[in-house]
């Protein structure tokens, strides 16, 4: 049993309140390998290493939506051969995702415009999605070529299209429409978004969906990043006072 680094007694005084769905931003990858003298890939390789602790660790606490931000429509600037190692290492995670999830019961979903990598890459995301579509574990989004003003122009795109055909009239285009036509249709909103790296912005990431999500900055680079600090973050997070504009 998991008390997020409080006592037993804590815990029964006053019960964790559990996010349904979190996010993460990896980020200081970077960062974490410049502090070391190693070329930025490196930070990438050991920031891949949390992710995967971290997801485990996720679906063990009963967190129902995870949703990781592993690339941005923006990341394609950086320069070429860090591109390269990035591409290189999400296919070794991929390969190894279809049975690393396995156990955990994990399901595997990808959201961003799959289109921007190889059509290897692309062929693993849908397999790693098809295996797990049957598991009903933890749903994990991994946010690849995401960005959510495209994510929101694409939405938008697909509304006007159904209203030029006839389809749907200008009465159907509610707050659930547009959240129905977003890569996370039919997901609950993210409770908590967690930033490690101590940034103090969103970086293109859910921007519809975060209207009313709960932020915790971390001063920790990604690489970095252990079980004990998302114990931290679920703890801030259970002490907010989420009002939702009432009272
Ligand atoms: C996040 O770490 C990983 C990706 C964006 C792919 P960064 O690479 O942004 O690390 P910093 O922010 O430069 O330290
Ligand atoms: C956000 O981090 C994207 C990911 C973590 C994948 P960035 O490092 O790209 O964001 P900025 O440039 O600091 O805003
Ligand atoms: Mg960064």
């Amino acid at each position: 049993m998991a008390f997020f680094g409080r006592n037993k007694a804590e815990a029964e005084e006053t019960p964790l309140v559990l996010p349904k769905h979190v996010g993460i931003i990896m980020d200081g990858n970077g960062r974490w390998a410049k502090k070391r003298g190693l070329p930025r890939k490196a930070g990438h390789t050991e920031g891949a290493r949390t992710f995967r602790k971290i997801t485990r660790y996720c679906s063990e606490v009963g967190i129902k939506y995870l949703t990781v931000y592993a690339f941005s429509t923006e990341n394609w600037k950086r320069p070429e051969d860090e591109v390269g190692a990035l591409m290189k290492l999400f296919k070794s995670y991929l390969e190894e995702a279809i049975s690393d999830f396995k156990d955990d019961d994990i399901v595997v979903r990808f959201i961003g415009d799959k289109s921007g990598f190889s059509p290897e890459l692309r062929a693993l995301m849908d397999e790693n999605e098809e295996c797990s579509r049957e598991r009903d574990g933890m749903v994990l989004n991994i946010a690849m070529n995401y960005g959510s003003r495209d994510e929101i122009v694409r939405a938008v795109k697909s509304i006007a299209a159904d209203v030029k055909s006839g389809a749907l009239s200008e009465a159907d285009i509610t707050e659930q429409l547009i959240s129905d036509r977003l890569y996370t249709a039919g997901q609950p909103d993210p409770d908590l978004i967690i930033r490690p790296s101590g940034e103090y912005r969103i970086s293109n990431f859910m921007l519809w969906q975060s209207a009313y999500t709960e932020f915790v900055i971390m001063n920790k680079l990604w690489p970095d990043f252990q079980k004990s600090d998302l114990d931290e973050a679920l703890r801030i997070y259970s002490q907010r006072n989420r009002r939702y504009g009432g009272v």
